[in-house]
């Protein structure tokens, strides 16, 4: 970026501080649960609402939207911050509207970006922030330092686990590190149960992780529906094509209708907008110090 880049720069993200985006961060216990396809096909919905939506894939070094899109993004996230690129020239146009940023590889040290490195990060989230009104960031499996801090400073999370004991246990493990290490006040935490055969299914699935996350961590998780089990989901995949495009009368996207229509008819003042900038900035501040 030269001097009159920056100068540029400057003036617009000064002109675009009224940060309005809704921050969701999406992460699992285990690998493999539906994550990426969860994130996407939400976002796709979302924006067949008539939302501005960015999807974030973070998930760097193994993120995969972009295979799910059928995209080979040319930048990325890790790009961005090497070649000093603007967030906007590193934004893809994705399916029905939305918009998509890869992770990228090689930013494993994301928390020791040097100072004016992480300047530059903030202004770009900073406009982006102001741009759209929903960003999705798509988390690796687990929980380490980075996801931690991206949930923490997100407007609220999604835990996605499928049915199955073993991704019900990680699940359990991973929001166990998240709310130990978190202020509750700040934390809204609600549970996607992914590839269910019956509302009955995940029902049983979200009272299981319900009940002991009140009994051990003495928090009140949120339930924010299930995706039913789907074998075009599977046939989506392999066409690089989101299910919710695919296949319209699909189980998977019936499901995933019904998690919008309840997700948008949520009361808003449950949702601690507009601080999603100032807690970023807090959560390197505090790794940067
Ligand atoms: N609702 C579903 N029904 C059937 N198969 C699914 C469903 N959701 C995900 N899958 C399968 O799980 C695989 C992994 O999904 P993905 O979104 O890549 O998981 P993650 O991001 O958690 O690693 C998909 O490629 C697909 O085969
Ligand atoms: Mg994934």
């Amino acid at each position: 970026m030269n001097k009159d880049q920056a100068h540029d720069l400057r003036i617009k993200m000064n002109q675009q501080t009224e940060e309005h985006a809704h921050t969701i961060a999406v992460f699992s216990g285990k690998g493999g649960v539906g994550k990426s396809n969860f994130a996407l096909n939400f976002s796709i919905a979302l924006g067949q609402q008539g939302k501005k939506v960015l999807i974030f894939d973070l998930d760097i070094g193994m993120g995969n939207i972009d295979i799910l899109l059928g995209l080979q993004p040319k930048n990325s996230l890790s790009t961005m911050l090497e070649k000093n690129l603007q967030i906007s020239d590193i934004i893809e146009e994705g399916t029905q509207g939305i918009s998509y940023i890869a992770a990228g590889t090689g930013l494993s040290d994301f928390f020791h970006l040097d100072q004016s490195k992480y300047n530059y990060f903030i202004q770009q989230l900073q406009f982006v922030a102001s741009t759209y009104d929903y960003i999705i960031f798509d988390l690796g499996a687990g929980m380490s330092e980075e996801h931690l801090a991206f949930i923490q400073a997100a407007d609220e999370s999604i835990v996605v686990t499928t049915t199955e004991p073993t991704s019900i246990t990680d699940a359990y493990a991973a929001m166990k590190r998240l709310i130990v290490h978190s202020s509750r006040d700040h934390l809204k935490i609600s549970l996607l149960v992914n590839r269910a055969q019956s509302e009955q299914e995940a029902q049983i699935a979200f009272t299981k992780l319900e009940s002991v996350v009140t009994k051990f961590l003495n928090y009140k998780l949120n339930f924010i529906g299930f995706i039913r089990e789907d074998r075009t989901v599977v046939e989506a995949v392999k066409k690089q094509i989101p299910y919710y495009i695919l296949n319209e009368r699909g189980k998977a996207k019936k499901s995933l209708d019904q998690v919008i229509t309840d997700f948008m008819n949520e009361p808003v003042k449950h949702k601690n907008n507009r601080q999603f900038i100032s807690r970023v900035r807090s959560m390197f501040t505090r790794k940067v110090d």
